[in-house]
């Protein structure tokens, strides 16, 4: 049995506003990833992606908000630690984090080579340069970065080569797990194979142990994760091998995201090019049934009573939904 990297039990987190009003943006998830495997999460815009990623780093900052449930990284419970320890003793190390606007993260007015002596002196004072210049030439050879970055700007390296000079720094301490949340939607489509392929290398030369990758597009997680979830109004709706969920997804929120993109891989040419009507619920308020009843196509009285419970189908395939696979199926053919 494989080595489990992470593993997440009924995860619930919540931001509270102004008005003091909850808003349930992880609500009951779980998964596992495990060693040498990368599991790709998709759903449109507000679904609860990036919170989810900030909840798994035990990145809790008002408005965010704790509510129940386990984060297990490598076999230590992080979800009771305290944000300082989680600081020293977690992120950069165990579990590393590439957030939405990376690019224009990184600061300014420091070469690469001093943000890189920062991130490396932060968890290790007594590190010399010297060696943190080794390393870092070392790492970026490996990854395909010329050495010379290390002695530019920020503003002197183009879109991808600073989306690919983040990522560099960002696993700098060997990392466990690497959650990297869109990191090529603001790319062009050369740079987005750049950064992919990075994220790859990574794993393949142990730089990173596993892996999640957030997107919007769900076809493009086929090439580049072993597991996907889709996500919908702050639940997983499906789950499976990357496989299953691109090319046989059962949840209809899936089998609407598959149809809804809008730069089809190649190989997936003859998609459907429509997007799926309506607009996710308000999380402040969310439906008592089924999140997605109100814009689903199949949707049945029966489906807005209950909470509907994750189907549990085979090994790792899970769904959200009140039909069978074989209903699903069969009105998917009909369509
Ligand atoms: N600071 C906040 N206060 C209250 N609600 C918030 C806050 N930040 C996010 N939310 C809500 O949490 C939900 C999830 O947001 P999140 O940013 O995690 O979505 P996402 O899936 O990452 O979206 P995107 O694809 O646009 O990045 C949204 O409904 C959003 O309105
Ligand atoms: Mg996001």
């Amino acid at each position: 049995m494989a080595k489990v990297m992470l593993e997440v039990k009924d995860l619930t987190t919540k931001y509270i506003t102004r008005f003091r009003e909850n808003v349930y943006a992880v609500d009951h998830v779980s998964l596992k990833v495990e060693e040498g495997k990368s599991l790709g999460i998709a759903g449109e815009s507000g679904c609860g992606k990036s919170t989810l990623a900030l909840s798994l780093m035990g990145y809790y900052f008002p408005p965010l908000h704790y509510t129940s449930g386990d984060i297990i990284i490598d076999g230590t419970n992080i979800s009771t630690m305290k944000p300082d320890e989680i600081r020293k003793k977690i992120l950069g190390q165990e579990i590393a984090y590439i957030p939405q606007a990376a690019m224009n993260a990184l600061n300014p007015t420091r070469k690469i080579i001093n943000l890189i002596e920062d991130v490396i002196q932060a968890h290790d004072p007594k590190a010399k340069k010297k060696e943190i210049y080794d390393l870092a030439v070392e790492r970026f050879e490996v990854l395909g970065l010329p050495a010379e970055v290390l002695q530019k700007y920020p503003v002197e390296l183009s879109g991808g080569m600073k989306q690919r000079t983040v990522i560099a720094i960002s696993v700098i301490l060997s990392p466990k797990i690497l959650i990297a949340d869109e990191p090529s939607s603001a790319l062009d489509v050369t740079s987005q194979k750049m950064v992919i392929k990075m994220l790859l290398d990574l794993m393949e030369h142990g730089f990173i142990k596993s892996m999640i990758f957030i997107t919007h597009e769900l076809p493009l997680l086929y090439n580049v994760t072993d597991d996907i979830m889709v996500m919908y109004a702050g639940q997983i709706v499906e789950k499976g091998t990357a496989a299953q969920t691109v090319f046989d997804p059962l949840h209809p929120y899936a089998k609407g995201l598959m149809g809804s993109i809008i730069v089809p891989e190649r190989g997936l040419r003859d998609v459907k090019l429509t997007a799926i009507p309506g607009v996710p619920p308000n999380l402040k308020n969310p439906p008592h049934g089924c999140r997605f009843a109100e814009r689903c196509r199949y949707v049945v009285p029966e489906c807005k009573v209950h909470p509907i419970e994750m189907l549990h189908i085979a090994d790792n395939r899970h769904y959200r939904c009140i039909f069978s696979e074989e209903y699903l199926r069969k009105a998917y053919q009909n369509d």
